[in-house]
């Protein structure tokens, strides 16, 4: 199960600080859509067509993660959230599950209309469900060379 494979991700100081909320009723989701994706975010409404959207929500305030951005300047709240989220998008992709990570759209109506505690924010949104026949990835990856570097070979 993908919420199991990313229950299990590493964080810092082992807080894991995800939550999941599961978007699964047809009705709830589309009402969610039709209030949290409004205005800018209307574009991103072609994933109320995907059978499950789930959010991705962290507690916040944690003293790791306070540090880590005050000390060390790292959003490491990001980085917990970015490794627990991957960890479900591999694991969907395992059992044959398309996801697409979703940020055009406002946290905080999320927020708002999930009821979350004040504690809380939300992340990001995964929108899943099954590929359509025949659907093909069509993207650009850069090239090894590109991106890896050692030791004095210097980034240009
Ligand atoms: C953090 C993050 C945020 C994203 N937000 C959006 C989004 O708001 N809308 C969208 O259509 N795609 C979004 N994507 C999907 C990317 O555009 C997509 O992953 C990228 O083009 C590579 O395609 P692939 O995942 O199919 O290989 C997002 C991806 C990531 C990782």
């Amino acid at each position: 199960m993908c919420v199991e494979a990313a229950r299990l991700a590493p964080s810092a100081d082992n807080v894991q600080p995800w939550r999941f909320i599961v978007l699964d009723d047809p009705a709830y989701k589309k009402l969610f859509c039709e209030s949290v994706l409004t205005g800018l975010f209307r574009r991103t409404r072609f994933i109320e067509k995907a059978p499950v959207i789930v959010v991705l929500a962290a507690k916040t305030s944690l003293i790791v993660h306070r540090v880590g951005k005050r000390v060390v300047k790292t959003d490491v709240q990001l980085i917990d959230m970015g490794i627990a989220g991957e960890h479900f998008v591999l694991q969907a992709q395992e059992l044959g599950i398309g996801t697409c990570w979703i940020n055009m759209f406002s946290p905080k109506r999320a927020k708002r209309f999930l009821g979350l505690p004040s504690g809380m924010r939300v992340i990001s949104l995964i929108a899943m469900g099954y590929p359509a026949e025949g659907a093909t990835k069509n993207r650009r990856d850069l090239p090894l060379d590109s991106i890896l570097f050692y030791n004095k070979n210097r980034i240009k």
